[in-house]
């Protein structure tokens, strides 16, 4: 399965470090090329030796070793390997790679590497808890590492709490996904945008729809996976940002605007998979206006502009279109009168599809007119068949350049 990749396994002073032996184990019965990096303190729990002997390589364990190749050592290794995973990653070992310290090999190897770094945190439940090391992975997270969150139980020390090395078969599938995924839009810059706009009628009031921000959210983090640099420009949702992604936090359809009009500047592919307001209040009150003032009698609409229908920029346009009747004619007509090179219907009449949940059922229609039915699917799936697209159309454009 994970037939001559090479993967970097950095291993840090725990206690359960015993745990890593298994899992260069494990990784090289499926046929990966292993290369083990050891700290200093590492090699106080474990030897060198524990893991040559399941991996059949060499240990990496000091700077200053003499090296096997004539090449600068902690550069070699960081390039040639397709993912570095650290587990258990130690307290320290986490502040070093945040701070950007570089005093060993293995932090060394990860300030070099561009490769997807994944972090297993392993130890004491206040030293995890605490502010410092929380910091610490927030910052790392949002730089774009993957961090497995460290699992609940009695922990080597003797407190009970969260600090345990996750299990490996967890730790085991976040590397087979990883490697998995293609890395087809390296090199692209998308432009997706998520959740609804909010247009303000005073300040303490709305016009806004239900739209929860899942869907972009999910192209968003399957993008970055497949290696693009993705712009991601939000309306208010209750999601975190996905790490390695630039989020953009807007409120209303006209900021939405200006922030899409200057992402697409220079961008390969725009998603528009917002639930933009068609109306916004001509006027917002300066103060909340008050049940006598009798709203309905001056509360006037105007049109939002059709953002994506403005987008003149050379970038492949994605829309969605979310319909409780004629979905299919809609979706169709819209390709046409908004310029896009394909676009994404679904039914919002179904509850176990569309708004404010995991699943989203969708048909991809394009230019052409040909369509694909999806079925019921998770919206991060969604989001790799939409991105399937993208890059098979991106592709056909180089070729036409
Ligand atoms: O016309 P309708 O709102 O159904 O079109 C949906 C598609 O158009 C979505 O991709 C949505 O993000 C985009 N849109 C837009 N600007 C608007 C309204 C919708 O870009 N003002």
């Amino acid at each position: 399965m994970l037939g001559q990749k090479v993967l970097l396994l950095g291993v840090t002073g725990s206690i359960a470090i015993y745990k890593a032996v298994d899992l260069a184990s494990k990784l090289t019965q499926r046929g990966a090329l292993v290369d083990v990096v050891m700290t200093q303190s590492a090699t106080r729990f474990v030897t060198p030796l524990s893991f040559r002997s399941v991996t059949h390589r060499q240990v990496y364990k000091d700077m200053w070793d003499e090296p096997v190749e004539l090449e600068i050592e902690h550069i070699s290794l960081a390039e040639r390997a397709n993912m570095v995973v650290i587990a258990p990653a130690t307290a320290n070992m986490i502040a070093k790679l945040a701070t950007g310290i570089a005093d060993d090999l293995l932090s060394c190897i990860v300030l070099a590497t561009k490769a997807p770094v994944l972090l297993a945190p392993a130890m004491n439940v206040n030293m995890y808890e605490n502010h410092v090391t929380q910091d610490n992975l927030a910052k790392l997270r949002a730089r774009g590492f993957k961090i497995i969150e460290p699992g609940t139980g009695i922990l080597a020390c003797g407190a009970t709490g969260a600090g345990r090395l996750a299990d490996m078969e967890q730790i085991m599938a976040t590397i087979v996904e990883t490697l998995e995924t293609p890395q087809d839009l390296t090199g692209q810059h998308i432009v997706i945008t998520a959740g609804g706009t909010q247009e303000p009628i005073d300040p303490v009031r709305h016009i806004s729809n239900r739209s929860s921000g899942k869907m972009g959210y999910a192209l968003a983090q399957a993008a970055r996976d497949r290696g693009a640099e993705v712009s991601l420009i939000s309306g208010p949702v209750n999601l975190p940002g996905p790490a390695g992604v630039r989020v953009l936090c807007v409120q209303t359809a006209l900021q939405m605007k200006d922030a899409v009009m200057q992402a697409v500047r220079n961008a390969d592919a725009l998603i528009m998979a917002a639930a933009v307001a068609d109306y916004r209040p001509a006027e917002a009150a300066a103060s909340k206006i008050k049940k006598e003032d009798q709203a309905e009698k001056f509360l006037h609409l105007v049109r939002n502009p059709d953002i994506i229908s403005e987008v003149k920029e050379e970038v492949l346009k994605v829309g969605f279109a979310a319909e409780s009747e004629d979905l299919l004619e809609n979706a169709i007509s819209k390709i046409q009168s908004k310029g896009l090179d394909f676009i994404v219907a679904n039914d919002i009449t179904s509850n176990d599809s569309g708004f404010d949940v995991d699943n989203n059922r969708v048909t991809l229609i394009d230019r052409q007119g040909s369509r694909e039915d999806l079925p019921l699917m998770s919206k991060l799936d969604v989001a790799h068949r939409i991105l399937d697209r993208v890059v098979a159309l991106l592709a056909t454009r180089e070729l036409g350049n």
